[in-house]
């Protein structure tokens, strides 16, 4: 008699294990967010970009919102008609909670929301000088933007409790000395929000995390670079930019970052929420203590 039980028993579980090998392989080919409906903030270029091409490639629909409104509509043009552009700027909370509404009014449902519109920081590099107007400013987009799209995707996710949201932080929000104290405040922010989040969204089915990139050479950081280094051609910083990295091998590009998000966004992250990950080649995981070899003495 317990004997058959336990082997009523062991089927059972070997037929819900083979459920959730099936399940698990549906998500290792292929299309991995079939059906899903993404908003992509700052989607206009760079990585957003290189996000909204990855998610559309695995079977997603995705409205692009950005404040550039010619690139945003080229862009969409050029990635196709699962693409859609919104004019948006993130500083506006109106704008935002325009933008949830739209993709849930074109597409009846919105199961990822990335918050990855970000600014570089012009201010000088002490403290001493710093310009409290810029740092405002650099706030309102990098961190009170974020905060608002997660306030306005979890108005709609809530309810069906169910959702993905995603925000871009970076390596100079992790460690001191990377950026300006003004950028890197607002990507240290950016990991603490996402933790902050994570502890209501979680009772709602809704995941949360960030990605940490490093240096890219796309608009932002060249931008930067050439008001560094002026009269330095485009190459020559690109170059400088890559140099940075400590991978032999490898440079950090967009579809990197996009490669994370569609991890984060997809079923293989199931019960990945608050996290942040980096995207660094190993960069924050170690300092070299750089000694003489012994012959060199
Ligand atoms: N490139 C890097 O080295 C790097 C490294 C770490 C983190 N990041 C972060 O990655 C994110 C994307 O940057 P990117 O490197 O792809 O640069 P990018 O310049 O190619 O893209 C940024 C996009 O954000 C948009 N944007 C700026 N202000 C906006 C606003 N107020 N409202 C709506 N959209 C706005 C821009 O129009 C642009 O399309 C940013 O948050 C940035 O801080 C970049």
């Amino acid at each position: 008699m317990l004997s058959r039980a336990f082997s009523k028993n062991v089927s059972v579980s070997r037929a819900l294990l083979a459920q959730s090998f099936n399940r698990r392989l549906s998500t290792e080919n292929g299309r991995k967010l079939e059906g899903k409906v993404a908003l992509i903030t700052g989607a206009a270029s760079g990585i957003g970009r290189a996000t909204a091409a990855k998610f559309i490639s695995n079977g997603t629909k995705v409205v692009i919102a950005d404040i550039q409104h010619q690139l945003g509509e080229e862009t969409a043009k050029e990635l196709g008609p699962d693409a859609t552009f919104i004019s948006c700027d993130v500083t506006k909370e109106s704008d935002i909670s325009h933008a949830v509404d739209f993709t849930i009014s074109k597409h009846k449902q919105l199961d990822i929301m990335y918050n990855n519109a970000g600014v570089a920081c012009k201010t000088p590099r002490s403290i001493v000088d710093l310009d409290l107007e810029v740092f405002d400013q650099v706030m309102r987009i990098n961190v009170r933007g974020v905060v608002a799209g997660i306030k306005h995707s979890s108005r709609v996710m809530i309810p069906r409790r169910s959702g993905c949201i995603l925000c871009t932080a970076s390596v100079t929000g992790l460690m001191g000395g990377l950026a300006q104290h003004t950028y890197s405040t607002s990507k240290s922010a950016i990991i603490g929000i996402v933790k902050s989040m994570a502890a209501e969204l979680c009772r709602h089915g809704i995941r949360i995390n960030c990605i940490s990139p490093f240096a890219i050479p796309t608009p932002f950081a060249m931008e930067e670079m050439s008001q560094i280094f002026p009269g330095v051609d485009a190459q020559r910083l690109m170059d400088m930019v890559h140099g940075t990295g400590v991978l032999e091998g490898a440079i950090c590009e967009p579809i990197d970052i996009a490669n994370a998000a569609l991890y984060l966004a997809s079923d293989d992250a199931k019960y990945v929420s608050g996290h942040n990950l980096v995207v660094d080649g190993g960069f924050t995981s170690f300092k070299n203590l750089n000694l003489s070899a012994s012959d060199q003495l």
